[in-house]
């Protein structure tokens, strides 16, 4: 038996979340650092030969796979405890972060091959370092996936711009600036987070001065600009849609601790929304979540927040509210499966529309398949709210959609069994140990992979 052979149960199965519905979520839960952050600072650390150590590190897949990318480029990478231990991130002996040294090599490699750009799209984020340390760079080109198709052609037009040659062969991205990278002026056509962060981590050791206009303004943003300060870089104007960047011949290692996780924060206010329950927050600044907790207030939430910490409680059942996804501050695509799940068990009727993703409306089949009333137009979908859901067994299709299911789940009648969460395990530290916390009646196992459906 061969491996893959369909006979044999064991290499076919799955990892699978199974909830009990009707529930009401309670309690308190601690959100450590942001993914979308933490993979990015670890990139950044590339800038310096010498030791950084990166604190508030999510214990989860995706930041796993960062640090074989940079092994593979040669950088000594060892995880530890997180220091200061924080109490609060420690439930059940199960700690969520994790502290990374890295230690940078006076040449670092300048390869990123494509069996890990494509487990880690966000691998794509060594670009802009190693082509500053380098003056080369050869990295796969991460093509599309499952939330859509998602291009590379800010990143690669603003390093154009900034002297590099670059091409692509065998699927890869080639970028060569022998004599280093010099200052420019450019204009993002959107404000893409991957561009933004590639072209400020190439600007910082480039010659002169660079302004980065339309630049994007998430808090990872930001988190990863004072991180590069720190460092020594001089950036102006993180957080606006205007940086202004001044390269310095070199940088310093630094310790730095990642920003909280306003994706995983939002996953578990909506959670208390649509199961009417009543769960603090803590670990983030609710400034980061305006929008969103202000759409939960719309549909008859009451948050309160206070510090680095919000409580989000619903009574009755929510009011229907429609819901735009915009870059930073508007609300964030990340949670578009979570604001979906909401409309789907709320009093009327939602408009929902995705501006940053072409593909983020996939996962409405499975969401369908709890019996949510979803009607998909391009960029919008019509969502009919129902009392509630009807539990079935639906499949995860990335990070977000994955934790939008379950979370849906809560509130079906019966037992709800999501497949391939591996997913979910990219994105969220320990997931099933939250919401036992928060007193659902939930589950991990393995189940059988079903085969896709014939066309
Ligand atoms: N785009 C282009 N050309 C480019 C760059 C982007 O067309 O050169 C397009 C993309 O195809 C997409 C849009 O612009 O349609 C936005 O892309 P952006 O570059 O802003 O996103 P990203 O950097 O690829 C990060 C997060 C995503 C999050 C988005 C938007 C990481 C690792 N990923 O992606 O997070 O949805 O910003 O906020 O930071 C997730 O965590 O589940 C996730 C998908």
């Amino acid at each position: 038996m061969g491996p893959g052979d369909a006979s044999d149960p064991a290499l076919n199965d799955v990892d699978v979340i199974r909830v009990r519905g009707d529930a009401r979520l309670a309690g308190t839960v601690h959100v450590v650092g942001a993914k979308n952050s933490a993979l990015k600072l670890m990139a950044a650390a590339l800038l310096a030969p010498g030791r950084s150590l990166i604190t508030n590190v999510p214990r989860i897949t995706d930041i796993a796979i960062m640090g074989e990318v940079l092994r593979r480029l040669g950088c000594g990478v060892r995880f530890g405890p997180d220091d200061p231990v924080d109490p609060m991130v420690a439930h059940g002996g199960v700690e969520r972060s994790r502290s990374v040294l890295i230690d940078v090599p006076e040449r670092p490699g300048a390869e990123a091959d494509y069996d890990l750009v494509r487990r880690l799209r966000a691998s794509i984020c060594v670009l802009g370092p190693l082509l500053a340390r380098r003056g080369y760079v050869r990295v796969a080109h991460p093509g599309g996936d499952a939330i859509g198709s998602r291009g590379l052609d800010m990143h690669i037009a603003g390093l154009a711009r900034m002297g590099a040659e670059i091409s692509g062969e065998h699927g890869f991205v080639i970028a060569e600036a022998p004599d280093g990278l010099h200052g420019a002026d450019i204009v993002l056509d959107f404000p893409s987070v991957g561009a933004t962060e590639n072209l400020v981590m190439a600007a910082v050791l480039a010659r002169g001065g660079t302004t980065i206009d339309n630049a994007a303004r998430e808090p990872e943003i930001v988190d990863i600009c004072t991180m590069l300060n720190r460092m020594g870089a001089r950036i102006e104007g993180a957080g606006t849609s205007t940086l202004h960047i001044v390269g310095v011949p070199e940088l310093r290692p630094v310790r730095h601790a990642a920003v909280g996780d306003r994706i995983v924060a939002g996953t578990w206010a909506f959670a208390a929304a649509m199961t009417r329950g009543d769960v603090t927050v803590t670990g983030l600044d609710p400034a980061y979540l305006e929008v969103a907790l202000d759409k939960l207030v719309a549909a008859g939430g009451l948050v309160e927040t206070r510090g680095d910490a919000f409580r989000v409680r619903m009574d009755d059942r929510p009011r229907a509210v429609d819901v735009v996804t915009l870059p930073y501050p508007g609300f964030a695509t990340d949670l578009l499966p979570m604001a979906i799940g909401l409309a789907a068990v709320s009093d009327g009727g939602s408009l929902i529309t995705e501006n940053i993703f072409d593909g983020r409306f996939m996962f409405a089949n499975e969401m369908m398949r709890l019996g949510a009333e979803i009607r998909t137009d391009g960029h919008h979908a019509l969502v009919c709210g129902r009392e509630r859901l009807s539990g079935a067994p639906v499949r995860a299709t990335d990070i977000r959609a994955g934790a939008g299911l379950i979370i849906a789940g809560l509130c079906a009648d019966g037992l709800t069994e999501v497949s391939h969460v591996h997913h979910v395990d990219r994105g969220y530290p320990d997931f099933v140990a939250d919401l036992l916390a928060l007193g659902v009646e939930v589950e991990r196992g393995t189940a059988p992979e079903e085969p896709d459906l014939a066309i």
